[in-house]
């Protein structure tokens, strides 16, 4: 199994994208962040079912909650390891969204020690499953304080932390620090799970090798990208990563969009799946073009048909196609 995760990422690492990176390779995923409050007082509710489905097939899944008061938190995470679903549960301490942050959830645990670590040490009490922790480097500049938290987490029981190399104020410019991430994981006994701007598998796998982390998640870079984890079992392999080729690329569109068609009304699926078209066809010639066109149209079998056309103008050579005259990377 890969030591490269897929990051939990809202709206985007449903139970679909999740099986379909899980199908390269990809070991271990995560729940999108649910509320524990929201899971207390509605557990029912279709938008928090949906987030806690577990694809067939998927081999490991940990579930993660996010909220502000410890025992709201400790409860829910009790109540959902009694389900049997799940593998473990991560605490959010890195969501850097206003709404959520600034009422002391998410990174907002970062302004708050005593909180976090109440939340930290409940939890593992309340559960049976391992339980873990993702957080950023600190709150901002001038409160850096990651390696505090990270032994504190230890020493509530935290089984294993990722770090996200930012601050909350950063929120995603500039570049993650691996340095402090390599600083945390000489500090601390438990596993270091680093995270920030991996885009490749060779660039992933090197941070491990080098002593950055003992395992690395990928967010953004696996973004339409579920590839990179059949790239990284190649090169844990001893190959080289293979480049996607179209056909290959026009297949796991056309497989994401069917298996997002039998899984939501299909007003929900064809909206869902515009951003991931975009992301799948990301860099290819004529993709902005497609982009505004697959906007455009709220029938599937029109969106699947525009696709087929456009993947049988790649392989033209003479440019002539409806998608030619565009540049890369566009
Ligand atoms: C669209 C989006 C949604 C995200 N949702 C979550 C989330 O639900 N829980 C979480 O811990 N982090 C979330 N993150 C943060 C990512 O898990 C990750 O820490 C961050 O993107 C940095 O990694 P990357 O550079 O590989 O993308 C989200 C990030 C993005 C871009």
């Amino acid at each position: 199994m890969t030591r490269v995760r897929l990051a939990p990422l809202c709206g985007v690492t449903d139970h679909v994208y999740r099986t379909i990176c899980a199908e390269f390779g990809c070991g271990t995923a995560y729940t999108e962040m649910i509320s524990a409050m929201g899971y207390l007082c509605a557990p029912n509710q279709p938008a928090t079912r949906e987030l806690m489905i577990r694809g067939e097939n998927e081999p490991r899944l940990i579930l993660q909650l996010f909220g502000k008061d410890p025992d709201v938190v400790a409860e829910a995470a009790g109540r959902i390891a009694a389900l049997g679903i799940y593998d473990g549960i991560d605490l959010n301490m890195g969501c850097p969204a206003h709404k959520v942050a600034s009422s002391g959830e998410g990174a907002g645990m970062m302004l708050t020690p005593d909180k976090a670590w109440r939340m930290m040490e409940k939890t593992v009490k309340a559960v049976d499953l391992p339980v873990s922790a993702k957080m950023r480097t600190g709150w901002d500049e001038a409160r850096i304080d990651v390696i505090e938290y990270a032994l504190m987490a230890q020493e509530a029981g935290i089984r294993e932390i990722t770090i996200h190399g930012r601050t909350r104020t950063q929120q995603y410019a500039g570049q993650a620090d691996w340095e402090i991430i390599r600083e945390v994981k000489r500090r601390v006994a438990i596993p270091v799970i680093g995270n920030g701007d991996l885009t490749d598998a060779k660039t992933a796998l090197e941070r491990i090798a080098d002593g950055y982390a003992d395992e690395v998640m990928i967010g953004r870079g696996a973004m339409g990208n579920p590839w990179i984890f059949r790239d990284c079992r190649r090169i844990e392999n001893g190959e080289e990563p293979e480049p996607v080729a179209p056909e290959e690329r026009r297949r796991v569109i056309r497989m994401h969009y069917e298996r997002m068609l039998a899984s939501r009304p299909q007003h929900v699926a064809v909206r869902e799946m515009r951003k991931f078209i975009a992301w799948y066809l990301h860099g290819m010639r004529g993709a902005s073009r497609i982009r505004v066109e697959i906007n455009r149209i709220n029938d599937p079998g029109e969106a699947l048909g525009l696709l087929e056309q456009f993947f049988a103008g790649t392989g033209l050579r003479d440019e002539t196609g409806p998608w030619s005259g565009e540049s890369p990377e566009n």
